[in-house]
């Protein structure tokens, strides 16, 4: 027989995508899409914990958002701001332990003391790891674990670069989701992602629901993870 019941992914990932575009079919501001966005995060965090997701990996603001207008980038950090104030105390009491992942140069001194107070307030908590990627780029990433071995005299080889990089306290994503329609990386975890497999949703951030993170899941539990191997080298390991 394979195996048995399908698992749920370890690892899940998400490029939080269509929150300007599910505010603009409305006639509201796209700074209306990011706060319904942060909702949806709160219901996706609770759905994950609930089907025994351990970690939860979500991209807020990459590295290129910078280029947006400045009112909306503003009113992002503020929205940012205002949710670890009010978020933080219930993730915490469900068992979330929050990271921040991302550059912290260029954040404001109120924003990077928000992030580390959340992370401390929730460091003993083993229900579901969040990270939360913020003025992160994948190319940052790998560039800041390189410099960082390379100042140190360290050899840069794939394990030393694994362990540097910002998500070192992970094992890699299973499973990819972006919403939102595109289906590109746009610079979300590019050294982790290599064997993730990739979900892309038509569903708006916004929108996307319990029934829309079930099915995801339902087609990574379809999927064969190779993993370089034969499809016939699989099936007898899962026989075994
Ligand atoms: C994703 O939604 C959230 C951030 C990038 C902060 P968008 O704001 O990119 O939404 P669309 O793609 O314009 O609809
Ligand atoms: C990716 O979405 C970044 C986040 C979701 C935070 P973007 O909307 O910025 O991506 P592009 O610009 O369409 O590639
Ligand atoms: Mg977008």
């Amino acid at each position: 027989m394979a195996s048995s019941a399908p698992r749920v992914p370890h690892h899940v990932a998400i490029v939080m995508d269509g929150n300007g575009r599910w505010a603009t079919r409305r006639f509201l501001p796209r700074i209306a899409g990011h706060k319904q966005g942060v909702e949806s995060l709160r219901r996706c965090v609770k759905a994950c914990a609930e089907r025994g997701v351990g970690v939860l990996t979500v991209f807020a603001f990459s590295s290129e958002n910078w280029n947006r207008p400045v009112e909306e980038v503003s009113g992002l950090m503020e929205l940012m701001v205002g949710a670890l104030a009010r978020e933080v105390p219930k993730l915490s009491s469900d068992g979330v332990r929050l990271h921040f992942v991302g550059e912290r140069a260029g954040l404001s001194p109120k924003m990077v003391k928000g992030l580390l107070d959340a992370e401390a307030a929730t460091a003993h908590n083993t229900r579901l790891v969040l990270n939360v990627c913020f003025n992160y780029g994948g190319r940052w990433d790998i560039a800041q674990a390189a410099a960082r071995l390379a100042a140190q005299g360290e050899a840069i080889t794939e394990l030393s670069l694994d362990r540097a990089m910002a998500l070192a306290h992970v094992p890699d994503p299973d499973l990819f989701i972006r919403t939102g329609g595109e289906q590109r990386l746009s610079n979300f975890l590019l050294w982790q992602s290599a064997y993730a497999e990739l979900f892309f949703s038509d569903k708006l951030w916004p929108e996307f629901d319990e029934a829309a993170l079930d099915e995801a899941i339902a087609a990574f539990q379809g999927r064969e993870r190779r993993f370089g191997q034969t499809s016939a080298q699989i099936s007898s390991t899962a026989a075994a």
